[in-house]
């Protein structure tokens, strides 16, 4: 088995463009197999859901593959525990709502300042509607770390859920959130991981990490804009979100509002495939073991990268790094002396260096740093399909703008002109 971040490359069209796509927590690149599947599903006829007719069931045959193809990637205890949905947003506000219905008046939960505010904002106006009191986790300064100690010294009898990240969307932190979650459980509160970042970097076990629900965003692992929260059936069937009468009350559609978006189910599951075989592992072996193997390539190929581009970064004097955890994923913050983070990422692009800049909505983070108002940093994320090359264009543009001359920017640039067009989709 190896594995060869160029031939990944072609798989994805869009990446011929020349451009070098450091954006990947914000959302990835998508392989041809999942265009394709989303392609068939169309052009093979779907209709709406738990009808008598072909087309009917097979929407019901994406979303089931969709689910099967979910509990592979994650580890998830059943297929029959996995809420899809538009966004882990739109989920965590529904396992919100359906949660705090529980939640009494001086009961608890713990929230942390390193999570994306779509873990954090949900519950606490979930807390502010049930009268439960919000307990914050610090970040260590300046290195953002999470140690374990910081969320469970906040835990008591009257803590009901623990929410808490995987990964740092911007300083790539990794808590340990199975310590994390083993104190939580022992004082009877739920975990609720958000692993949107940590998804696509790794393997993920959720069982493992004792988490009782976790999100992830297939977006974010070269899937179609959709989302997922996995959790024991058991626990599914005791959470009840707001939800129409006449909808159904079953576990998991209860948590999935309206009619669903079946062939992007289809590109999912093809998707969680195209992850399976990044590696090339033997196609006899199951699907969860080939994610797992591949999955653990592709996280050392990233490691690999990132410290390439932290190694380039450390001796210019004019690039501030925002944190430096230990165990991370390969997502880098920064600000640049002298420049506003929006007029790096407009340098940046100048020579087709995709990155962002803003506070990312990692907004408690931005404001516990006090950097919110002076437009947060600049974040260079490193995906799958990542190269040296990419890493070595943005050093190029960073040191030159510690430079005098900040108007040579684009040296290593590829050019715009003779690239190939975007690619038809291919006969049914
Ligand atoms: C760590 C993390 N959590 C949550 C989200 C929100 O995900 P979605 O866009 O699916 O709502 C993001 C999106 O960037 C993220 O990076």
């Amino acid at each position: 088995m190896s594995y060869d971040p160029s031939a990944v490359r072609h798989c994805y069209p869009a990446l011929m463009d020349g451009w070098a796509y450091l954006d990947g927590a914000a959302g990835t690149q998508v392989p041809r197999a999942v265009m394709e599947a989303e392609y068939r599903a169309y052009a093979a006829g779907i209709g709406n859901h738990g009808g008598f007719f072909a087309a009917s069931q097979r929407s019901d045959a994406h979303s089931r593959a969709a689910r099967a193809a979910l509990a592979d990637l994650l580890g998830a205890p059943s297929p029959d525990g996995i809420a899809l949905g538009p966004s882990m947003t739109a989920l965590t506000y529904r396992f919100a709502d359906g949660l705090s219905r529980t939640w009494r008046e001086g009961d608890e939960i713990v929230l942390t300042r390193l999570d994306h505010d779509a873990n954090v904002r949900p519950w606490v106006q979930a807390a502010e509607r049930a009268g439960v009191v919000v307990r914050w986790a610090e970040p260590t300064l300046p290195e953002l770390e999470l140690p374990a100690e910081t969320v469970t010294s906040l835990l008591g009898e009257r803590t009901r859920l623990v929410a808490v990240t995987a990964a740092s969307n911007v300083v790539g932190t990794r808590p340990d959130v199975r310590a994390i979650a083993d104190a939580a459980h022992d004082v009877g509160a739920l975990v609720y991981v958000d692993g949107v970042h940590a998804t696509p970097h790794g393997p993920v076990d959720v069982v493992e990490l004792g988490a009782d629900l976790y999100a992830t965003s297939a977006y974010k692992w070269s899937g179609p804009h959709l989302a997922a929260v996995a959790g024991p059936p058991e626990l599914l069937e005791t959470i009840r979100p707001a939800k129409l009468a006449s909808s159904s009350d079953a576990v998991p559609d209860r948590f999935e509002y309206g009619t669903s978006p079946f062939a992007q189910h289809a590109g999912l599951a093809a998707a969680v495939d195209h992850l399976a075989d990044l590696a090339g592992p033997d196609p006899r072996l199951p699907r969860r073991d080939r994610v797992i193997a591949s999955l653990g390539e592709v996280a050392e190929h990233e490691s690999g990268l990132l410290h390439r581009l932290l190694a380039g970064i450390a001796p210019m004097d004019h690039v501030e790094r925002l944190g430096s955890p230990a165990r991370r994923a390969p997502t880098v913050w920064f600000r640049v002396r002298g420049l506003a983070p929006d007029d790096v990422a407009r340098r940046c692009a100048d020579a087709q260096v995709n990155v962002w800049s803003g506070h990312n909505y990692a907004w408690e983070l931005a404001g516990l740093l006090g950097i919110r108002d002076t437009g947060s940093a600049v974040r260079a994320s490193l995906s799958c399909y990542s190269l040296e090359e990419d890493v070595d264009r943005l050093l190029d543009v960073l040191s030159d703008l510690g430079g005098v001359d900040v108007g040579g920017l684009g040296r290593a640039a590829r050019p715009a002109a003779g690239l190939p067009e975007p690619e038809t989709l291919p006969p049914a």
